[in-house]
């Protein structure tokens, strides 16, 4: 039997997307074990599951390192991956947003700096609207950067709100929502159909659960 490798985002949302897998049927248990392991193996249902960071699940699958994996949709449309995304699991659930100090108004004919991860998003957005940027890149606490005057705004991930609201800013626009999906490795998807399209099956019926809770 071809065996599946699973690639599957550290942290709580790896989490709750493992439940789905094992809910779904796709278990390995020796995943729950307190260790510090990344590789886990199911020989008998010929499932290997193995951690990596979110922001880097797409690059395994992308490169056939891994045959699928869960990635979120905001690393999905900035990295624009060469992979199929075949589920959306409807955990996760965020937007990506532009935020600024409470009362900004973009009223200047100078190029608006924007702070951000995803310069990507925040590149496409405001060509969309035919407003010049100053892209900021920064790896993380972008909520300073306003703060500091770095930044007039900033396109960031929001969740609940509290990570803006504690930093005296607002959420100006939604760009876009965001959630995990399922993605798959083109090739893989092709050699390994009936197994790719099993899983996907299996964790669709998880949707359907999760959202009637
Ligand atoms: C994201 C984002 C915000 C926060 C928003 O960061 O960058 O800082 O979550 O969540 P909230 O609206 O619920 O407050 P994350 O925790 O993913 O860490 P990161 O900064 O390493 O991306």
């Amino acid at each position: 039997m071809k065996m599946i490798d699973i690639a599957l985002p550290k942290g709580r949302l790896g989490e709750k997307v493992y439940d789905m897998f094992e809910a779904a049927g796709f278990s390995c248990p020796s995943i729950r074990e307190e260790n510090r392991k990344l590789i886990f193996e199911n020989e008998e249902l010929g499932l290997r599951f193995f951690w990596v960071k979110p922001s880097d699940v797409a690059i395994y699958v992308e490169r056939g390192a891994a045959d699928i994996g869960v990635a979120g949709k905001d690393i999905l449309l900035e990295y624009q991956p060469d992979v199929y995304e075949l589920l959306d699991l409807n955990i996760g659930k965020c937007r990506m947003a532009v935020a600024a100090a409470k009362g900004f108004r973009d009223n200047s004919d100078a190029p608006l700096r924007v702070a951000t991860k995803f310069s990507r998003i925040a590149e496409e957005f405001y060509a969309k609207k035919c407003r010049e940027i100053d892209i900021i890149h920064l790896n993380g606490s972008i909520e300073i950067a306003p703060i500091l005057n770095l930044s007039d705004v900033i396109v960031d991930i929001v969740e609940t709100g509290k990570t803006l609201y504690e930093n005296n800013l607002e959420p100006i626009e939604t760009i876009v929502p965001i959630s995990a999906r399922l993605i798959s490795n083109k090739a893989s998807y092709q050699f390994k159909n009936e197994t790719i399209e099993k899983i996907k099956a299996g964790l669709a019926g998880q949707v359907r659960n999760t959202k009637n809770d």
